[in-house]
């Protein structure tokens, strides 16, 4: 059994390990649920143009304690692994395949909630200014493990944002197309309530987005809503990580 923090510490060691290329690079492949339905593959004339951690919360709301909870939202900060994909042609600096697995996992169980947490509360975000400004790199020991690729928020119509322009000029406004349950061995999270949907989210139609039509959602970790009776009546947000596949 590997710990959450050893793989991190293998992620930081394949980045300060630089060696020079000894076999061509693998072409990433999205990862599978193993379930009875899989997400549908991108467009076929899409390419792959960043996997990124998404690292943040998943927001719900809950009416009263007898109702269920609803999703209203998540706020994350993205991370750029697309280097550390398994057999990435750079000698020993991409990842394992277990070690790229547990990947999600590990960064929601040994790395601080990359947001500005609001006064009071265990793991909501400020509402006005979420995000850390400036924007930091995922640092272990001193040393960036993943650079920061960009932000993903809800805008003010609901629709989920993917905002990459500062570090690689891209955006995705995009709503979901397909959603299928993560494995029954994904991490249920710091809440244990279970991991939340893998997910293919196509262009929004908004005109909002940039080098970017389709996003995948896969190897979640936690972000399930506590039942209204456990959370009550109000807000809830709930920790999560992710992969996000972007395709454009
Ligand atoms: C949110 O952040 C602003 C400043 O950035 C601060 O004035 C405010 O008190 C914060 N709110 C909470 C609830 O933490
Ligand atoms: C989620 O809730 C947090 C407070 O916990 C807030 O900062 C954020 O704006 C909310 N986002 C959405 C999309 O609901
Ligand atoms: C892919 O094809 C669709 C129509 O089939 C088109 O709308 C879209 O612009 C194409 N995307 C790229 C990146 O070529």
């Amino acid at each position: 059994m590997v710990s959450a923090s050893s793989l991190l510490v293998a992620a930081l060691a394949a980045l300060v390990s630089a060696a020079p290329p000894c076999r061509p690079p693998t072409t990433p492949t999205l990862p599978k649920t193993g379930g009875s339905t899989e997400l549908p593959a991108p467009a076929a004339n899409l390419t792959l143009k960043k996997i990124a951690i998404g690292h943040g919360i998943q927001n719900y709301t809950c009416d009263n304690t007898t109702a269920s909870s609803k999703a209203t939202g998540a706020v994350a900060v993205l991370y750029d692994v697309t280097s550390l994909y398994p057999g990435q042609g750079r000698g020993r600096t991409s990842l394992s395949q277990p070690e790229w697995d547990g990947l999600p996992s590990a960064f929601l169980r040994t790395t601080p909630l990359p947001l500005n947490i609001a006064a009071g509360s265990k793991f909501g975000a400020n509402l006005t200014d979420p995000f850390p400004s400036p924007p930091a790199d995922l640092t272990l020991r001193g040393v960036v493990a993943a650079k920061f690729l960009g932000h993903h928020v809800f805008d003010i119509d609901g629709v989920p944002l993917f905002d990459l322009t500062a570090a690689a000029g891209l955006k995705a406004s995009v709503n979901k197309l397909d959603g299928v349950d993560a494995p029954g061995a994904a991490d249920k999270g710091v809440l244990g309530t279970g991991a939340v949907q893998w997910l293919r989210l196509g262009d929004s139609g908004k005109g909002l987005s940039v080098g970017l039509s389709e996003v995948y959602r896969v190897v979640t970790a936690g972000g399930n809503p506590q039942a209204c009776a456990v959370a009550g009546a109000g807000g809830q947000s709930v920790p999560y990580a992710a992969y996000y596949w972007f395709y454009g």
